[in-house]
This record gives structure tokens, sequence and C-alpha cells, in this order.
């Protein structure tokens, strides 16, 4: 059974394939955690917890005399502060008369089939023949806060996915002060801790570092997941690798402030907590209402990093992902941003759309610049209407020629923005985020609306729409080109101030649902000055996300390495752009863009109608290989195989299809070497008992062969040369 409670032992105990997680209720009700990792059958594991005396500790008055019993040695599933565990805690309620202890008991518990929805939020979702749900109710018999945590062990995936709920069973207003998501003790701290850093154009870098006494954490509070930080941890043993080796990833499902942290404490134990950042929050609940915290994705390998992200793509592809698009071969676009910027009319679309269309682009995307008085970007966001100035026939004759042309037709949207030169700010003035007395920081020339507002929302939901239904529109660009500032809502009394950070994600959330409940069809690319809010939580509502406005291959490699610890291939928006490259000046060959925007969702962003012939010839070929090639890079899984962030020359990474019949493998030198070393790079996730053929070279051998012996990477000159492999099995 994936869940089970042991009467005897008041353990609870989930189970995926090869990963358990166990907690025990103990004394006075104490919800205490157990284990996470590696199988085990047994579900007597109450004697993992160490009783002792420890000097300073604080032993619960119930306890008294026993002066072994304290929370620095008894691990809490769900740890509250201002009681005696003085690690970070999960949860803080604040009581009428200000007091800020919590202290909460096991109530009850709920084993059933399947997978809840989390009221407003993103999630995982999964049938009853795919998942089993536990939910612990845990009281705070003086505040009367009731927290439900809730588990969900997938039966086909090693992954647990949990959130909570809080409910104010009390007459009196509560403040939530902090109520973070998910919390895992450890017990040893020589683990690395490895996370995604970066800045605009340059997301998602690789860092591992080991882990020390204190508090080790990566946060946002711009308002957005943020280019800074992915909402992302991983914990992996010191000799973990790509293939072998314990490794935890971490990974919630939020687009807005969050705090992921690890704290060594003085016993040299680890404590993960993760969640909605407590910096700047506070949630009253009034009584009988409930605050539903968002949701942290768990999974365990033993094989390494590579094991623990193609479980995250795996789950993220089949049980986050939603609609028509999900498993769809997305269509393969041509953007005109880096085209034309702001400088365009209908010709000019045209021109483009006519050339990409005789290459065999299928989807022609018109983005920023086409609506209100748009022509930098000073003016005009939040007036979604054309700008007849630029499209004179109008949007729908642009879009009937474009659909005349084979192509479907995409739109960009920054629904969350307004410009102060724009017909909306001159109407609505209170509609942004501001603090009256206060100035309105500007960023890229404009503000961010008040998404917590529903009036805010509902003019964005009819004027989007009108601009949907008003042709055929199958595809929008959302992006977001600024973090959040002066945050507050003029519609929220004093004492709801804090919550306006969550409100406004919920707002973007409810929005995108709205939408897409109006528009089914509509294919979702989420955006945020490229990855700025590439998140799972975004992931919901839009399958892909513009990785990076960084379209540089090389820079691209890196990027794109450093979002697959999390993210697959399907959701990583990634285009050949033009060379020299708009943000590195660096020039790289066509062939090479283009082997790094399949490692995506494919696509173009420069102006072809400037492009020589042996350009569209190459470009041609490219679309037909991509074409061939899309069922095992989207639906196959990813090995990565040499690691740019750790080999200045080099990196490679493959793919496998489901039955390990066919395998794809790319190979970019980052940095040539003048005297080349010999290199050879063995492949992984074959068969090893099936002959692989690869392609080129005619050369059959085992998977074993390929795998244990490996490869010869051609003698390849000039930064940023690449080459493939394609392997397939041959018929027995
Ligand atoms: C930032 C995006 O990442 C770009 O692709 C482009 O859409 C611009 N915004 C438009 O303003």
């Amino acid at each position: 059974m994936p869940v089970v409670f042991d009467e005897a032992n008041r353990v609870f105990k989930l189970d995926t394939p090869n990963t358990t997680y166990a907690m025990q209720v103990i004394r006075q009700g104490c919800l205490a955690h157990l284990y996470y990792g590696a199988s085990v059958e047994d579900t007597d594991l109450g004697y993992l917890i160490c009783h002792r005396n420890v000097s300073f500790a604080a032993n619960p008055q119930e306890e008294f005399p026993d002066r072994t019993f304290s929370f620095e040695t008894v691990p809490l599933e769900y740890p509250c502060f201002g009681i005696s565990d003085y690690k970070s805690a999960c949860l803080c309620v604040q009581m009428p008369d200000g007091t800020t202890a919590t202290d909460v008991r096991y109530q009850g518990h709920r084993i059933y089939a399947g997978k809840p929805k989390l009221q407003g939020l993103p999630a995982t979702y999964a049938g009853e023949e795919e998942a089993d749900t536990l939910e612990i109710d845990l009281k705070d018999s003086v505040s009367g806060a009731v927290v439900t945590l809730i588990y969900t062990a997938f039966r086909f995936h090693d992954a647990i996915a949990r959130s909570c709920r809080v409910q104010n069973t009390s007459q009196d207003s509560l403040y939530l002060r902090r109520v973070l998501s998910a919390c895992v003790d450890f017990d040893h701290h020589r683990y690395d801790m490895v996370n995604l850093y970066g800045k605009w154009a340059r997301e998602r870098q690789v860092e591992r570092r080991r882990l020390a006494h204190g508090k080790q954490s990566i946060e946002s509070l711009r308002g957005a997941s943020s280019h800074q930080h992915n909402p992302f941890v991983a914990i992996a043993g010191p000799n973990t690798d790509e293939m072998n080796g314990e490794a935890y990833g971490f990974s919630l499902v939020y687009s807005g402030n969050f705090l992921a942290e690890v704290e060594v404490g003085q016993l040299d134990t680890a404590r993960l907590v993760m969640g909605i950042n407590p910096t700047d929050f506070t949630w009253k609940l009034g009584p009988g209402e409930a605050f539903t915290a968002p949701e942290v994705v768990m999974v365990y390998s033993q094989e390494g990093l590579g094991g623990m992200s193609r479980t995250f793509h795996r789950l993220y592809r089949n049980n986050l992902c939603r609609g028509p698009w999900k498993h769809k071969r997305r269509p393969i676009l041509v953007n005109n941003w880096e085209a034309t910027y702001f400088s365009f009319n209908e010709e000019k679309l045209l021109a483009i759309a006519q050339q990409a269309a005789q290459l065999g682009v299928e989807m022609f995307v018109m983005d920023d610049g086409w609506f209100g008085k748009r022509d930098s970007d000073k003016s005009g966001l939040g007036d979604w209407f054309v700008n007849e100035q630029k499209l004179r026939g109008g949007l729908k004759s642009l879009v009937d020629k474009v659909n005349a042309l084979g192509m479907k037709f995409g739109i960009w949207f920054e629904p969350e923005m307004i410009s102060e030169d724009s017909d909306l700010y001159r109407a609505h003035p209170d509609w942004c985020l501001h603090i009256p007395g206060r100035g309105r920081s500007l960023s890229r020339n404009q503000m961010v609306l008040d998404m917590s507002r529903q009036d805010v929302l509902d003019y964005l939901f009819q004027s989007m729409s009108a601009i949907l239904s008003s042709a055929n529109i199958e595809y929008v660009k959302w992006d977001m080109n600024r973090n959040l500032t002066e945050v507050s809502s003029r519609l929220l009394p004093a004492d709801r101030q804090q919550e306006t950070w969550h409100r406004y994600i919920l707002g973007v959330y409810q929005l995108m649902e709205r939408l897409l409940e109006a528009f089914p069809n509509l294919l979702l690319e989420g955006c945020a000055g490229g990855g700025g809010r590439f998140d799972p939580g975004l992931l919901y509502y839009a399958p892909q996300y513009w990785t990076s406005d960084d379209t540089d291959a090389l820079e691209r490699v890196k990027i794109q390495y450093g979002t697959s610890y999390v993210y697959p291939v399907s959701s990583m928006g990634a285009h050949v752009s033009v060379c020299p490259n708009e943000q590195t000046k660096r020039s790289v060959e066509l062939q090479t863009r283009g082997y790094v925007a399949m490692a995506g969702t494919f696509g173009y962003e420069l102006d072809l109608t400037k492009i020589t012939q042996e350009e569209k010839e190459m470009m041609r070929r490219q679309i037909q290989q991509f074409k061939e090639l899309h069922g095992v890079i989207t639906y196959g899984d990813q090995y990565r195989l040499v690691d740019p962030f750790q080999d200045a020359d080099m990196a490679a990474w493959m793919f496998v299809s489901e039955d390990k019949t066919e395998a794809l493998v790319q190979v970019v030198q980052m940095r040539t070497d003048p005297n080349p070393p010999l290199r050879r790079i063995r492949l992984q996730g074959l068969d090893p008992s099936k002959r692989y053929r690869e392609q080129d070279s005619g050369r059959i051998l085992s998977g074993q062969a390929w795998m244990n012996a490996g490869i010869n990477i051609p003698e390849m000159y000039g930064d940023g040369a690449a080459c493939i492999f394609h392997l397939l099995a041959l018929e027995l």
C-alpha cells in the first residue's frame, strides 16, 4: 500500500516505487519526522528518534521531569515557532493577545486514493489510479488553528507532493505570520546544497556548496520567483554526481516570494524548510477561514542528480502541465521581437511570415508593440487595443493573412503592467501597486498593476478576451518585465496589507485560469524578461516558458543545462537568433544555434527577410530534422553527460526514448583548444543488451559498449562547434 498507518506504532508511511517517507505520532500527540529516503518495508521506525538530555534544551512542560525529551533531538514534522524548537519553524500564529507561540498536536487523519486540488493554486494533479493522499490534522488548542498537512505519494514516480491548509476554528481573528509548506529534517549535515542562481539573461546557473553550521538559504522578495533564484534546492551527498549517489530535490509550485532554507543545527543535523517567504507576509484568518500554502514536490533518487531530474521531468510533463498541448509537438514558431523590436507594420510582419512559411515554420508570433501607443517601452502598457497606425488593416486582417500562409498566429501580452503614459493609467491611476505619499518606482518605465484587485482582473480578462476573440489567435506569450515595489493594495485594510504579495500572485493565477477556461485550446508561453518566473507554478498554466532573453547559443547551453535540473525540455522556449548575437555580440555557427534550440520547443527569432540562401537551406533542414527528432527529445529521458559548469571546454547531454530504441546525443564545444585533446563520452540510459546503429557513421555497437566504452567526439574547431549522434536500436 502506498500510504499506511500502523496503528500500534502510530506510524504513517508513504511509499513511492523506490522511496519511503515516515512520520510518527509520539508523546502528547507531537508529530515527529522519522525518515525520508530509499524504500523501507518496516513501519516500526520509532527507534530513529533519539531521546537525550541536551544541555540548555527546553523540555515541554508535560514531559517534566523527563529531561531527555526535547525538540533538540525530536525532529518535528511541522515545527512551530516559540515553543522549545529553536530551529527554523514552519508555522507562527499570532493570537488576538499579540502572542506568537504556536504548538500543534495530532487530531486525526484521512487516507484516500487520488489527489485533491489546492484552492486557487497551481499544483500537480493525479487520478485515483495514480496516487494516494494522506491528510493529517494538527491542532493548536490555545489559538484554535488547525493545520492539515497534505501528502500525496505518486504510484509511478518517486515523488511526494505536500502542502498544508490552516483553518481558524476559534471565534477571533488569527494572524499567520509564517506558514511554510514543508520541512524535512536530516539526521546529519554531510551534504551539499545545489541551487540555481542567476540574473537577467543568465538564469538558472548551477551552484553547489557544502552545508555549514547556521542557515543557508535562497529566496525571492521580488514578487516573482525571479531570475536570481529558482524555487528549487537539492540536497545531495558530497560524492553524488549525475549517475550515482543520494539526491533529494525540493521544488516549490509557486511563482511569488519564496524561501528555501537549510539550517545546520548544534547537534549537526540539517533542516530544510520551504514555502512562501515569511518576510513581509502576514495573513489574517477570520473565524472559520482557511489558508492554503503552495505545494512542495519532493523527489528522492539514488541515481544521482540525473535520476532526480528525470523524475521531475516526467512528473511535470505528465502531472503538472495541462491542456491540449501537454503532449503535442508545439508549433515551430518565428517571433518578431529581435527582428523588429517596436518598429514594425503589417507589411514588415507579413514579409517575415511569408519567408517563414517557405521554410516550414508553423506559427508567427507578434511580440511587443502592436497595441495602444506603443512605439517604445515608455508607453502603452494596459491599453489592450490594436494600434492601427501599425496594423492598418486591423488585427483580423493580419491574422487571416498569416493563416492563409498555412501558419498559426500568436500574440504577446504583458497583462500585469501599466505605463504612466497610457489611457488606462489616466483613467485609473490608483490601479497600480503604490503607497500614498511615497514615490512610485519605475522599472523599464512601467508600473505594476495591483493584481489582487478583482476590478483590475476583470478589466484584463475583458480586454484580453476581446482581442483573442477578434481573430484566430492560437498562442499567447504572457510577459512580465519588472519586479514589484511599493507593494500595497488600496483595497485592503491596514491589517491585511501584508497579504498583497500573495494575493497578487493568486490574481495572476486566477486570470490565467479564466483565460484558459474561455479559450481552452490556447497555447500559453510564460515569460518574465526571459526566464524571470520560470517555475512549476507557471507551468501549470503555460506548458512552455521563454527560458531566457539571452539567445546566444553558448550562454543558452548553460542556461538550459541548469534549467534541466528541474524542468523538462518540453517546457523550455528556445529560438535560433541572429549573429552576432544581440546580447553578447558573439557569433556561433547556425548549425549549433539550431542544435541548442532543438533542446527546447524550437523556433526562430530573427529577421528572416535578411538571411542568405545558404542559411535558408540550413533552416529548412533544421526544421525537418527537428520534426524527425522531436519525439525522442520531447518525450525521452534526458541524461546530462558533460557539465559546462565543471568543464570549460565542452557540454553534452542526450535523450533516450522511453522504450530505449532511440537516442540523440548533443555535444557543444564551448571553447576551442588549439591542440584538441582526445575526447570520448560515455553514454547513459541505453539498454545494454540492445544493439544501436549510429546513423552517420553506420557503426553498430551494443548499448553496453556505447555506455561503458563511449563514443569518440570528432576533432572540432571553433568556439561553439557542435555535433550530434543519432542512435537507433536494431530490430531483433
Ligand atoms: C521581454 C521578453 O523576454 C522578450 O522576449 C520580449 O518579449 C520583450 N520583453 C518585449 O518587450
